[in-house]
């Protein structure tokens, strides 16, 4: 198989977004644009990706700069897109093979649709392979112009009389070129057109004048070459997003009570048997197990859930590992780095953070328990806080086994607590309390009779 180099065009203004970012790194589905349309093109393993930047250039640079082998052209002043693609040519020198052109505002393209168009432009030795698609409403597309059945030109909308305007097959803005008589033709694109700009479609009437062969691939789901131009697109796109992996998990077996309002990453993993209730956010490299309840309201980001955890209402949980058959919530926050142990319960209005709570402990109510570890079948009293901040640092809290810690106690970090041991209802505990111990620090308690009367004369 010949050599693929992939050239996506991302140096327009996009002024429909009337946004302070570039468009290519608004998210939809929890993704960048620009983080689908490299996912969708690994499929296609190609020698080399450029991406032409133009518009808030530093901006994508600073925000794609990690990404191994990903090159940048500058396209400035941006002329078009004819124009983009020959600013890609310096990376190509002396490649040799096809080019694949994408745009980063084009985030539903499937991997296969790729594949297809690559399988029918070698199969052919086309100088041009075009992807099209017909839609209801081609406004604002370049049309498809055929003579004899064969691809004669596409004409932009603008350009377009009403007879091509008539036209139902639009041009994606996704093609496959043959490297070699590329640039040179490039060179030849003019400008004498509605936007004044050295648009890229033209190189298919240049090709078909010279004799060389072009070809079309038609889409059969033209949703997938959807663009996003503005807000509304951007949620039209987040919209099939949502749709396709809701689809996707109730075909394996999950239960999504509401699919309208599950928000579910294209990442996210959920076993079968699990019930998905109203409006819950999935996101990220979440995994849920089978026959989980995730009740309404809850957001889970990049944790893992085990099999049998219920998460009742309205909790928010990150970077964390809950462990199988555990409760969570309602209204609990569990903070990146804990762990959940196995059946263990957290309780309404508890926050966790870098917190193991080992397996079968219990910490039911108002509390927060930060840089702790929790070992097996300890139970945390109601109001327990670990104190883990001095103003500069942060402190560590262990909690051995089977440790009980009463209500309203205060946890003075460094501290540790061993097996067994007792703390006393509103206790501050500042020293370690031994195994087998009872830990009190409250003084003992007076009743000053007849106090009431007294202040009520005064
Ligand atoms: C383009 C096509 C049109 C096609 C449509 C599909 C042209 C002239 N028209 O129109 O036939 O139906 O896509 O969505 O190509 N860009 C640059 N530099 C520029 C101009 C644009 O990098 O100087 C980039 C944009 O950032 C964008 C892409 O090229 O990613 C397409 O540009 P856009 O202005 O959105 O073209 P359309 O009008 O959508
Ligand atoms: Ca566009």
């Amino acid at each position: 198989m010949p050599d693929i180099h992939l050239v996506i065009l991302a140096a327009g203004k996009g002024t429909r977004m009337k946004s302070a970012d570039p468009k290519v790194l608004h998210r939809a589905g929890g993704l960048r644009l620009i983080d689908h349309v490299l996912r969708a093109a690994a499929a296609l393993d190609a020698s080399t990706t450029v991406l032409v930047i133009g518009h808030m250039a530093d901006r994508l640079r600073e925000a794609l700069g990690d990404r191994p082998g990903l090159r940048f052209a500058l396209q400035e002043p941006q002329l078009g897109t004819g124009h983009a693609l020959l600013q890609a040519e310096p990376h190509l020198a002396g490649a040799r093979g096809s080019v694949v052109l994408l745009s980063g505002d084009v985030p539903l393209l499937r991997p296969d649709t790729l594949r297809a168009l690559v399988a029918t432009h070698e199969r052919t030795g086309a100088a041009a392979t075009v992807l099209t698609a017909r839609v209801p409403a081609p406004d604002g597309y370049g049309r498809i112009v055929r003579r004899d059945g064969r691809i004669a030109a596409i004409v932009e909308h603008k350009d377009a009389t009403p007879d091509e305007r008539a036209i139902d097959e639009i041009n994606s803005g996704i093609y496959a070129f043959a490297l070699e008589p590329l640039f040179d033709a490039l060179r030849s694109i003019g400008s004498a057109n509605a936007q004044g700009e050295y648009y890229l479609p033209d190189l298919v009437r240049i090709y078909r004048e010279r004799g060389l062969t072009v070809e079309t691939v038609r889409l059969e789901d033209a949703r997938e070459i959807l663009g996003v131009n503005s807000r509304r697109e951007l949620a039209d796109v987040a919209e099939i997003l949502k749709t396709t992996k809701n689809e996707t998990l109730m075909s394996e077996g999950v239960s999504i009570v509401d699919p309208a309002t599950a928000w579910i990453g294209p990442d996210v993993v959920v076993g079968r048997d699990t019930v998905i209730h109203p409006n819950v956010h999935l996101e990220g490299r979440t995994r849920i197990g089978e026959r989980c309840e995730v009740h309404a309201g809850v957001r889970i980001v990049d944790s893992t859930i085990e099999d049998g955890v219920v998460v009742n209402n309205f909790c928010v949980i990150r970077e964390s590992h809950i462990r199988s058959g555990a409760q969570v919530g309602p209204f609990a926050h569990i903070r990146p780095l804990s762990d959940v142990g196995e059946g263990a319960h957290v309780g309404n209005f508890t926050e966790l953070k870098k917190t193991t709570l080992g397996k079968g402990s219990k910490a039911s109510h108002l509390t927060y328990l930060g840089d702790a570890t929790i070992g097996e079948k300890v139970n945390i009293g109601a109001g327990t806080i670990t104190c883990n901040y001095d103003g500069t640092h942060k402190h560590q809290t262990v909690i051995e086994d089977g440790a009980f810690v009463g209500s309203d106690s205060q946890l003075i970090a460094p501290v540790t607590i061993r097996a067994n041991a007792y703390v006393g209802t509103g206790t501050t505990v500042r020293e370690d309390v031994p195994s087998g111990a009872l830990a009190v620090s409250a003084g003992k308690q007076r009743n000053i009779e007849g106090w009431v009367e007294k202040k009520r004369k005064n």
